[in-house]
């Protein structure tokens, strides 16, 4: 097949683009690079078989060119996450909205009949029955969701009026050595920390829980997706393992001291307003329809972070 990947140079798109070459694939990266890196898909000596185009999603005429002759599109290209969509709203609007709107009007125009498109846990909001399923009530309680739910919206529509098979993911927290990795949420935080000497800082008293799921099971989703067929205008939660923030810390701690042989010791902040304090998925639909399983542990992903930070520090010397 041949696959767009909007957002193809960044920590989840390089990934996916990888394991889509590694499948045989023929891949076109869209991409800005506004966050993102293809050096290490070219060090890899993949730039053949996955091409980019530095483009902007918003410029209409500019991804038709790219996306012309794809069979589907991964959309990736956002600006991700509560914090950057709080300090820059406007550019979240545009980028997340008008931007997925353009993509979507490009797969129209030119006859693309798939496209996977990545949201987020942030759809939901506070939960009000655990483990959340793909029908709990959306509230979300941010721009960043507020954003990712219009985009939701604008794949079903799709699908409605024109018949675009759309599928929506929603991703928990995304963590793991990617093939561009930079990001630092709370389970790289936690061994960063740990590794430089510092306290692991919990906010709150730890009883905060969350789902956890590795950036190449977020990756087999994003395939599975691509690959189905007859499926559209569909939802899917996608998450790993849940843990408690306290007992992450702990673990974590615990991990790097049998490693380094160094103390790790956790410390508390009170706790930051508006956030969520349990989260769990059910993950029955995906696991049913798509036949998804996520493989990593958490622990075997901590134990993956600290090996990358290791060998990173000591690339540095
Ligand atoms: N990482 C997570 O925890 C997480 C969780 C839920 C959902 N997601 C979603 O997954 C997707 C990928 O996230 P990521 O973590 O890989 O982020 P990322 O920032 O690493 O990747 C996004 C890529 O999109 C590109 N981009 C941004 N704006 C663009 C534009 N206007 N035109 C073209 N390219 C543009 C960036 O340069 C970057 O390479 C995003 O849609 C994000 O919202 C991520």
């Amino acid at each position: 097949m041949k696959i767009a990947v909007t957002g193809g140079a960044g920590y989840i798109g390089s990934t996916l683009v990888k394991r889509l070459v590694e499948g045989g694939n023929q891949v076109v990266s869209v991409d800005n690079l506004m966050n993102g890196d293809y050096g290490p898909l070219r060090a890899l000596g993949m730039s053949e078989k996955a091409t980019l185009h530095v483009a902007d999603i918003r410029d209409g005429k500019r991804i038709e060119e790219s996306l012309a002759g794809s069979d589907a599109i991964a959309h990736l290209a956002a600006l991700p996450g509560l914090v950057k969509c709080r300090e820059r709203p406007e550019e979240a609007v545009s980028i997340n909205l008008y931007g997925t709107q353009q993509v979507l009007e490009a797969a129209r125009r030119l006859d693309i009949g798939k496209v996977v498109f990545c949201s987020s846990a942030a759809v939901y909001g506070k939960p009000v029955e655990l483990p959340v399923t793909e029908s709990h009530p959306l509230r979300p309680l941010n721009l960043y969701g507020v954003t990712k739910l219009a985009g939701e919206k604008l794949m079903e529509l799709y699908f409605d009026n024109y018949g675009i098979e759309t599928i929506s993911l929603r991703f928990g927290n995304v963590f793991g050595v990617g093939l561009f990795t930079h990001y630092d949420t709370v389970i790289p935080r936690f061994v960063r920390m740990g590794l430089d000497g510092e306290s692991l800082t919990i906010y709150g008293d730890g009883t905060s829980s969350r789902d956890f799921v590795h950036v190449e099971d977020v990756v087999q989703a994003m395939a599975l997706s691509l690959a189905s067929k007859g499926l559209g205008g569909e939802v899917y939660n996608v998450g790993g393992e849940t843990m408690e923030i306290g007992a992450l810390a702990r673990r974590v701690a615990e991990f790097l001291r049998n490693e380094t042989g160094e103390n790790v010791r956790i410390t508390h902040l009170p706790p930051r307003p508006g956030e969520t304090k349990e989260f769990s998925y059910n993950l029955e639909k995906i696991k049913g329809e798509l036949g998804y399983g996520p493989r990593w542990s958490i622990m075997r992903g901590v134990e993956q972070i600290t090996k990358f930070n290791l060998e990173q520090r000591a690339l540095k010397v």
